[in-house]
């Protein structure tokens, strides 16, 4: 059959997922605490319906189950991550024994059934041992996750041949150090610097020891890319602006990962707020010499931004917000339940961006998605929830990703979030995010949703 838009042969179809929002915590499973179960037990009433991470969906003792939903959803690849603070309950020394049986019980399950695992190492789940020394503030944190990403590549490294050392890690400097949507949830430019520095030199360090090991495998980084657009494309104050935005929420993390050096405009900025991260003699030349293999890109919307008309927030200042405003265009298309603008375009645009300044780097779209909150006004008579928006916001994306691949843009795959209906952070299950639903009043029963069935024949067409 012709495909409107035909993806190129191996094309990776599948869904991202993480293991603090889907596993579940059980009895005597030996995991250690991590910042979000800490959390959870000092100030439950943050949390949506007061559900907490020990909840979610039970993939621990759910996974074959699971796996099979993936194959009835046409999943050929599928991301997550192995919690830290599963495998190594205080952050570092002791293993978990009961880990590595249930990671190489889901990693060996989900090759048997054809889908390739690729494994992310951080996804926002610091262990609380750790956390309670300072976390990522603390360099030594940087040593426990190297030698944490040693232990992964050591376990499971035989198996699992696409790694990735972070998920969007913009998102703990921004939710623990400016914006308060994290642990430790702290506003102090200073600390969010560091932070962000200790990171991206994990990052490195971890890219350096998976190359030594020669495994055979790739290991890249999976960043949040929010391209940012000035409001008025003819005021230079705006465009300055929105650069600025760029280099704070993108370029911070990019620009190590893909060229091993930091952008000017946020060096200079470091600079003159006196902020420079504390770092050792060779730190910088081993982030220049241990760049990515691919690149994961989330993507769900867009920076709209304008030059800085409000007063800067003398309270909170300095923060990234001093040197510009967001701007609330008028008519922007909106995901109300999210509170996210919907801007398809912008995935062609990173896509572009990635092939013009990257060095066009092998890339693939590691999520993009529409969380919706009350699905089940959707249900059929069948118990199916016909989620046709789900549907459209996914081919919508698609038709921009296919248009950048044939303009020469390696991207070779598309992951949406999530698979099954999983445990949103504070917003836990509010916004329903999956392919496959998870009633939680039932048993946490799984039911696989229009857009589940929809997309099976588009992985199994390699297009629609
Ligand atoms: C990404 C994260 O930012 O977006 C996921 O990698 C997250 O962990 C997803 O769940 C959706 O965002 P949210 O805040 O609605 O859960």
């Amino acid at each position: 059959m012709k495909m409107d838009y035909q993806f190129p042969a191996g094309f990776w179809w599948g869904s991202a997922a993480s293991g603090p929002q889907t596993e579940g915590v059980f009895e005597g499973d030996g995991k250690g605490a991590s910042i979000w179960d800490y959390w959870y037990q000092q100030e439950p009433e943050k949390f949506f319906n007061r559900v907490g991470p020990e909840k979610t969906s039970q993939v621990y003792t759910r996974y074959q189950e699971d796996i099979q939903l993936m194959k009835e959803t046409g999943h050929t690849t599928f991301r997550t991550s192995i919690q830290w603070s599963r495998l190594l309950p205080q952050g570092k020394g002791e293993v978990n024994q009961k880990a590595v049986d249930f990671y190489n019980a889901y990693i060996d399950e989900l090759i048997a059934n054809g889908i390739e695992p690729f494994m992310n190492l951080y996804h926002f789940d610091m262990p609380m041992a750790l956390q309670e020394k300072g976390g990522w503030l603390n360099r030594e944190t940087v040593d426990a996750y190297v030698a944490f990403a040693q232990t992964c590549f050591t376990l499971f490294g035989d198996r699992v041949k696409k790694w990735f050392t972070h998920n969007e890690p913009i998102v703990p400097v921004e939710g623990g150090y400016l914006y308060q949507f994290h642990y430790p949830n702290e506003i102090n430019m200073k600390h969010a610097v560091q932070v962000g520095f200790h990171e991206t030199l994990a990052s490195a360090k971890a890219i350096k020891v998976y190359h030594e090991m020669n495994l055979g495998g790739e290991i890249g980084i999976i960043l949040n890319l929010t391209p940012s657009y000035p409001r008025d494309e003819n005021d230079p104050e705006d465009v300055k602006a929105a650069q600025i935005a760029d280099a704070f929420f993108n370029r911070s993390f990019l620009d190590p990962a893909v060229k091993g050096t930091f952008p000017e405009e946020l060096v200079t900025i470091v600079k003159e707020l006196d902020m420079v991260p504390a770092m050792e003699a060779d730190d910088l030349q081993t982030i220049r010499e241990n760049t990515i293999d691919l690149l994961g890109i989330n993507y769900y919307q867009p920076r709209r931004i304008m030059k800085k008309e409000s007063p800067i927030d003398q309270a909170k200042s300095p923060m990234p917000d001093d040197y510009f405003d967001n701007y609330d265009m008028p008519n922007k298309k909106m995901n109300p339940y999210r509170g996210w603008e919907i801007y398809e375009k912008g995935i062609y645009d990173i896509l572009t961006n990635t092939r013009e300044n990257y060095g066009n780097i092998k890339c693939y779209i590691s999520e993009n998605g529409m969380g919706v909150e009350g699905e089940e006004r959707f249900v059929n008579a069948d118990g199916v929830i016909e989620d046709d928006y789900r549907i459209e916001f996914v081919s919508d994306h698609l038709k921009y990703v296919h248009q950048a691949i044939q303009e020469g843009t390696n991207c070779v795959g598309y992951h949406m979030w999530t698979c099954m209906d999983n445990w949103s952070w504070t917003n836990a299950y509010k916004n329903r995010y999956g392919f496959i639903s998870v009633d939680l009043a039932n048993d946490a029963k799984r039911t696989v949703k229009k857009s589940g069935r929809w997309f099976k024949e588009v992985s199994d067409n390699n297009g629609f």
